[in-house]
């Protein structure tokens, strides 16, 4: 027999309680109820939860302590907060506190049903281990340790995080590894490059559309945020959305709701949000050029990828697993690599990251006589110093953009034209491969090959 799954909801409003109490039993879950902060301190000692609802204003105090209570003295017990409709700041700050999601008053039994679903399908025994997780993402460096662990934690939440970091560090492989380790993990994983929608499409391919609503609309499609229900909304390169999608996506986000266009009603979605970008999104916001309000949204919890040059102890790890991987693909014994490679790794300023550093490995692979890879079978690119050995004035550690001329990244540069050239050519050719390889004059497997290599999907 299964066990019996319980849960403490906290309102002063009996009201709430009683609707609360009963679609939470209809649901399976034996619930105890409190009024008051001194009230649920006092359930929480005496007994265990798999699920804490609570209310933002509570007579003797606010739900916000009652969060950070819990996340710190229970943290097997995920808890939400019920938030005033319309009140982000009330939902970050829960979020922020370690609420693993909120739902907002009135409540919509649709959105607190599935909200108590993921709630329960977080196995906090075996998912968001800092071991699970390091069986996806290398390295013995005490940044990744810490990645690790913070992936880790955040997994059990249903918070927007915002990954930043350089190109190829592994922000996508952070973003599926947080989506894998948590209660999502059922549902469906699935990634938006936001740089690669031309923008008169992009309300269309976010939120889906009516048949009839626009001249070629010949049947009713639905959108990312569809295709996303019950899982994880990846927004990668999101600082390359328009203005105008961006007031589009804040309200889809904040309300849980989204209208195709062409449809006269709201669908409520139920999605996770994370993001990713290589620019400074803070600088954008700064420059206006990113609107503040979706930022604060979407960056309720920022996480940053280490570039491999600051954690170079990785390298030699990450090299064999790769070069496994590698050698293994094309049946082939796994290569060693010698003393003076692993030394010419080590003084290489990796612009490319991880990234870079796979296709090094791969390149030498191919070129490779023997099993053992030397310094020359690298065959590294000759850089001049990155610009992180001379931060810009004022003090201030940006990140650094290996897509920017100015630091000289000769690869990440080229790129970054080939990934302009190829994302302007796919636009002209409405995303026909076909025509679209023809007219950059390559063939349809070198257009392939270099759509996968750019990460445009
Ligand atoms: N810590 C890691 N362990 C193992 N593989 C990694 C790690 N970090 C990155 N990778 C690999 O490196 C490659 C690049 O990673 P990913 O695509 O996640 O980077 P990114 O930051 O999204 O890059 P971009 O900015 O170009 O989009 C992938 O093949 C990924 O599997
Ligand atoms: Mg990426």
């Amino acid at each position: 027999m299964a066990e019996s799954r319980s849960a403490l909801v906290v309102d002063d409003e009996r009201d709430i309680r009683e609707l609360l109490v009963m679609t939470l039993g209809r649901m399976g879950l034996r619930c105890d109820t409190a009024s008051s902060l001194a009230d649920a301190r006092n359930q929480l000692q005496r007994n265990r939860y798999d699920l804490c609802l609570t209310d933002m204003r509570l007579p003797d105090g606010s739900g916000i302590d009652l969060i950070a209570e819990i996340s710190q003295k229970h943290p097997e017990t995920p808890v939400a907060m019920i938030t005033a409709f319309g009140n982000v700041e009330a939902a970050v700050e829960a979020l922020k506190a370690g609420a693993f999601d909120f739902v907002a008053k009135p409540v919509d039994l649709a959105v607190l049903r599935d909200l108590v679903r993921h709630a329960l399908e977080i196995d906090h025994s075996r998912r968001g281990s800092p071991d699970v997780v390091a069986s996806r993402l290398h390295g013995q460096s005490p940044a990744m340790a810490s990645l690790r662990q913070t992936i880790a934690k955040v997994a059990r939440s249903q918070a927007p995080v915002y990954i930043a970091g350089e190109s190829g560090v592994g922000k996508e492989l952070t973003a599926r590894t947080i989506h894998a380790e948590g209660g999502r993990a059922a549902g469906p994983f699935i990634p938006v490059n936001c740089g690669a929608i031309p923008t008169e499409l992009m309300e269309s391919e976010f939120f889906g559309h009516k048949k009839g609503s626009f001249t070629g609309a010949h049947a009713d499609k639905p959108g990312l945020f569809q295709a996303a229900d019950g899982g994880t909304l990846f927004l990668d390169e999101v600082a390359e959305l328009p203005l105008a999608m961006q007031v589009k996506l804040l309200r889809a986000i904040q309300e849980k709701s989204i209208r195709a266009v062409g449809a006269n009603a709201e669908a409520i979605v139920d999605v996770r949000i994370l993001s990713a970008t290589h620019k400074d999104l803070g600088a954008l916001v700064a420059e206006g050029r990113f609107r503040q309000d979706l930022y604060y949204r979407i960056n309720v919890i920022e996480l940053r990828v280490p570039p491999l040059r600051e954690r170079r102890e990785d390298l030699p790890g990450l090299s064999r697993m790769i070069l496994e991987r590698l050698a293994g693909d094309q049946g082939r014994t796994v290569p060693h690599l010698g003393e003076d490679a692993l030394a010419a790794l080590q003084d290489y300023p990796f612009p490319g990251n991880v990234r870079e550093l796979e296709n090094i490995l791969e390149r030498a692979l191919a070129m490779a006589e023997g099993d053992t890879l030397d310094a020359a079978d690298l065959q590294l690119p000759r850089l001049p110093p990155p610009a992180a050995a001379s931060p810009p004035a004022g003090g201030d550690p940006r990140t650094l953009d290996p897509r920017d001329t100015s630091t000289s990244a000769l690869p990440s540069y080229i790129e970054e034209i080939e990934r302009a050239a190829i994302q302007h050519a796919l636009q002209e050719n409405r995303y026909n491969k076909t025509r679209t390889a023809a007219a950059l004059g390559i063939t349809f497997r070198a257009l392939r090959y270099k759509l996968k290599k750019l990460g445009i999907d």
